[in-house]
């Protein structure tokens, strides 16, 4: 069997800055269609189709690399290495699945379902005042303030702070960004430092539901900081990332979007749609914790491996027609993989497609002619990837 590393593999540099947009698309399905396997510059190999994408994933001998890497830059105590070492994604095996067991009733679609008139109120309430303009900045105006409310309602936290939550979310989210973490320590934890004082404050009041069921299921104090700050650093960048490219594609395609107000039925296949075509996390990273054999190739222990929904998302055999954005499409039964998949399943899908879904049924039937009004700006795509700025016009009502 041949050792990855010995393999005369196509490869991509994946700090390219100019990798975004239709170039990031369009170098991604290149290399695709040369290999399922790719070096990954300067550490590591992609997978790239669908199966190998699912089997790195799901492997219990692989993990989440976000604690090597703060090791690597030299982070190996204090406030960001505690968060992550409670994170989620950090743990494993039963300790894991006995936590995952305890929270996954709080993360039901129905329990998600219960936020859905909080969530209609909140985007009345950015919406409002945009009504009438007919135009915004769709990723400052829209798609960023509105997750971070929603975490705020989960988290029993006031409404007011949500830009705080937010800020400290997004700050925090740079621990898994290799630059941030050497030029940027201090404020990473600087934020762990003030988010841990003030989720403690909510969890001895035991503000909101979701600290009450957790306290109630049996989590300890501490447990149950962890799966909020988990919660918050998951939940917040996510979504807004999510939003932002599904208005963006939207704009790019006013008859589907014409479409949806008028027949709102079609929106949980729009939300499918948005998250199979343009998913936020394009790369979702693991470590080998051990030498793991996969088609007949060897991935020794410690192989940084980008499992690649992005690709993995249009696999053509899996995907008709899979290169096209069409809500309307027949997709079948394999179920995009923007959410992850196996143990780590994403805890909060079925609140971020609630969140999706109401925001295209509020904004759809109100944003008529919905269309560009310039070019759009996207970030990298790197982590997780977002637009940072989309302008976006409307015929406004009288
Ligand atoms: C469209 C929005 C979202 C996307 C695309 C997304 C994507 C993901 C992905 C890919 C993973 C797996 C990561 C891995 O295996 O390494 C994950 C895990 C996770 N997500 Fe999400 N997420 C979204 C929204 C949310 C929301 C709203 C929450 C808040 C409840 C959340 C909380 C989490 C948590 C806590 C985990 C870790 C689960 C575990 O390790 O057991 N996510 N998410």
């Amino acid at each position: 069997m041949a050792t990855v590393a010995d393999l005369d593999l196509p490869s991509l540099n994946y700090l390219d800055p100019a990798l975004s947009g239709t170039r990031f698309h369009d170098t991604l399905r290149e290399l695709r269609e040369r290999s399922w396997v790719a070096r990954a510059e300067p550490f590591g190999f992609f997978v790239l189709d669908r199966e190998a994408t699912a089997f790195f994933l799901r492997t219990p001998a692989a993990t989440f690399p976000g604690r090597t890497m703060l090791e690597i830059h030299g982070v190996t105590s204090g406030p960001l290495y505690e968060r992550m070492t409670g994170n989620l994604l950090d743990r494993g095996g039963e300790e894991h699945r006995r936590l995952r067991r305890l929270i996954q009733p709080a993360f039901t679609p129905k329990a998600a379902d219960a936020y859905r008139p909080a969530m209609r109120e909140q985007l009345a309430a950015l919406f409002t005042p945009l009504a009438g303009t007919g135009r915004c900045e769709a990723v400052a105006d829209l798609a960023k303030p509105y997750p971070a409310r929603m975490i705020a309602t989960v988290m029993g936290a006031p409404l007011d702070d949500a830009p705080l939550l937010q800020e400290w979310a997004n700050t925090i989210q740079r621990q898994f960004d290799p630059e941030a973490l050497t030029n940027d320590l201090p404020a990473l934890e600087r934020a762990a430092v003030d988010f841990q004082a003030y989720a403690r404050d909510l969890i001895a009041k035991r503000a909101g539901n979701l600290i009450g069921e957790l306290l109630e299921a049996g989590l300890s104090e501490d447990e149950t900081l962890d799966v909020v700050s988990s919660v918050l650093v998951g939940g917040v960048d996510t979504t807004q990332s999510q939003l932002a490219h599904g208005l963006r594609l939207f704009a790019e395609h006013p008859d589907q979007w014409a479409l949806l107000a008028e027949e709102p039925e079609l929106v949980p296949g729009a939300v499918e749609e948005i998250l199979r075509f343009e998913p936020i996390a394009p790369f979702t990273a693991r470590i080998t914790l051990e030498e793991v054999a996969f088609r007949d190739i060897v991935f020794p222990a410690s192989t940084l491996v980008f499992a690649c929904a992005q690709t993995a998302n249009r696999d053509p055999d899996e995907y008709a027609g899979a290169e096209a954005f069409d809500i309307r499409a027949e997709r079948g039964k394999a179920k995009p993989l923007t959410f992850g998949a196996g143990p780590h399943f994403c805890l909060g899908a079925n609140l971020a497609r609630a969140e999706l879904d109401e925001a295209l049924r509020f904004l759809a039937p109100r944003m008529p002619g919905f269309a560009l009004d310039g070019e759009p700006e996207y970030d990298t795509p790197l982590g997780l990837y977002g637009m940072k700025r989309l302008l976006v016009r409307w015929r406004a009502s009288a």
